[in-house]
């Protein structure tokens, strides 16, 4: 990561933080992005410019880490609309579709992005693609049961499919409890509305990746030159 990407990151993290407002709700994302508006949210309340902030997380990592910048969290079950959500992508296309999951959050996070009012993108410049799935490969959310046949259909549509592993060769297990199959599509996603449905009527397919029909506010940092 170079220090551009960093200050790109923490100036697109600073820019959604901006848009709390005291008394907000906010959805936590995950991953190094989203971690950095976390840690400038919590050091917000702490300085006294925020007041009454709760965070909903997208993940157990998300939640360890609002608790340390001393947000207080609160349970989904008791917050049916979250206000603003700030969480990172992927990639992010021409029309705004976003490619997320990298971080294995995917699931979670497509949960708190449907209940919150404000979807806020945070990235850097790499982040922005014309074609989805051009650098990134497209996480599959499934359960354990009858995992290999998901990735296998993948490889029949042409994509490099393959278990995702977490510590060593053991498979990678989502907070949820589910594995994760990254298909690589080599020239990248013709039909990404047409893929996400596909992949979700079939039996054990939990989520994918492609966050699709959302209406995010990107915010892209750009690093003021040194
Ligand atoms: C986690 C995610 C992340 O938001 C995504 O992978 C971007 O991560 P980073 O900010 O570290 O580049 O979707 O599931």
């Amino acid at each position: 990561m170079t220090d551009v990407l960093q200050r790109e990151k923490r100036a697109a993290a600073e820019g959604a933080v901006a848009l709390v407002g005291s008394r907000s709700i906010v959805g936590l994302g995950t991953g190094s992005t989203a971690a950095i508006a976390i840690e400038e949210l919590g050091r917000r309340i702490r300085a006294g410019d925020l007041e009454e902030i709760v965070g909903v997380p997208t993940s157990n990592a998300s939640h360890r880490l609002g608790i340390e910048c001393g947000i207080r969290i609160v349970d989904i079950e008791s917050t049916p609309v979250i206000d603003i959500t700030i969480d990172g992508a992927d990639e992010i296309d021409p029309l705004q579709r976003v490619l997320k999951g990298g971080g294995g959050a995917l699931l979670r996070e497509k949960i708190v992005a449907a209940r919150s009012r404000r979807w806020v993108i945070i990235g850097d410049s790499t982040k922005i693609v014309d074609r989805l799935g051009s650098r990134y490969s497209v996480p599959v959310e499934v359960v354990k049961f009858g995992w290999s046949g998901h990735a296998e259909a993948l490889r029949e549509m042409g994509a490099a499919a393959v278990l995702r592993l977490g510590t060593g060769e053991s498979p990678f297990v989502t907070d949820e409890g589910h594995y994760i199959i990254d298909a690589r599509f080599p020239h990248g996603l013709d039909d990404p509305d047409g893929l996400a449905r596909t992949l979700r009527n079939r039996p054990g397919v939990v989520e994918t990746g492609l966050f699709l029909g959302f209406r995010p506010e990107v915010i892209i940092g750009r690093a003021a030159a040194e």
